[in-house]
């Protein structure tokens, strides 16, 4: 779905017109895949937009700069704050936003440490990342020929842009072989994750979501999920999980800001129950949880 263009971007600093946003072609990260980002989902509520665990994705951001090995010109509230003034510069009710941390132009080579960190954050509107009734249908798996990366090669905690050529790499895989979406393990054959989701899977009445370890971002929407699952009653561990969980699995589903909560109906042509109970429980008060309908999550949606 082609973006659907704002007014403004907010660029080190200072809102500038959404079509002037531009880079030089010798921008650093351009070459390198350098750079780090997050996506982040600000839903309509009774209140205003409110930004889902806005404070955890700008800290995640940090982490990952961390991580590359380069330093944010801002602090943590600098970025909180830019983030909500580009969220009401747009006026709209619901977007997604894209922050992203880069190294700029001046420096060309591989040694980033004289390089300038550039920031800019971007929202426009963006529906389900796949599909209005993920949650109903739910989305037809593959396992991917492409294997995570180890965490010795591109560290899977980071949301570093060149990780995302792995991504790719499995999603365009996937969907030119029929299917919506691809499931990646880990160089020891476990599941890690999704393109740009992490995974959980019910085995014997017990959710499973693979470690960070297992070479799975830390996704904010598996923590909100895990809480939720458990404070419905659930058994949720975060455990290695194998192939052969997946294709007997009692029901599974992926989570992520883009996707929020989808079903997941099949494997590798194995077909999994869905929608699964626990997965449409989840789903329900997930869907009530982002948009502040929720007491006991009202703390995720920060608003304006
Ligand atoms: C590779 C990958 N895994 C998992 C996730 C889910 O993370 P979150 O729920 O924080 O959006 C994402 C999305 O950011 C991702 O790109």
């Amino acid at each position: 779905m082609p973006i659907q263009p704002t007014e403004k971007i907010w660029m080190n600093g200072e809102f500038v017109d959404w079509d002037q946003a531009q880079v030089h072609v010798l921008t650093h990260s351009l070459h390198y895949g350098t750079g780090v980002f997050e996506g982040i989902r600000a839903y309509e509520t009774s209140d205003g937009p409110a930004i889902f665990r806005l404070t955890d994705h700008i800290r995640r951001l940090f982490d990952s700069a961390k991580i590359v090995g380069f330093e944010i010109p801002y602090t943590v509230d600098e970025l909180i704050d830019a983030t909500k003034q580009t969220v009401a510069a747009s006026g709209l009710p619901s977007c997604y936003i894209r922050p992203l941390a880069y190294l700029g132009y001046g420096e060309m080579g591989l040694n980033t440490l004289p390089c300038s960190v550039d920031v800019a954050i971007a929202c426009w509107p963006w529906g389900a990342y796949l599909g209005d009734d993920a949650v109903q249908q739910g989305v037809r798996m593959k396992i991917s020929s492409w294997t995570r990366h180890d965490h010795n090669t591109m560290p899977p905690a980071a949301k570093t842009t060149g990780n995302y050529v792995n991504s790719s790499l499995a999603k365009v895989e996937a969907l030119n072989a029929g299917y919506d979406e691809a499931i990646m393990l880990a160089p020891n054959g476990l599941i890690a994750e999704c393109t740009g989701e992490n995974i959980f899977v019910a085995r014997q009445g017990t959710l499973l979501t693979p470690p960070i370890s297992a070479g799975a971002l830390e996704g904010i929407t598996q923590n909100s999920v895990h809480v939720i699952a458990q404070d419905l009653g659930f058994e949720v561990k975060v455990d290695n999980i194998a192939r052969s969980d997946l294709y007997i699995a009692e029901e599974a589903f992926v989570c992520g800001t883009a996707a929020e909560v989808s079903s997941i109906n099949s494997v590798d042509d194995r077909s999994i129950p869905c929608p699964g109970p626990m997965t449409l429980a989840i789903a329900e008060v997930f869907h009530r949880a982002i948009r502040r309908q929720e007491d006991r999550y009202k703390d995720w949606c920060e608003t304006l």
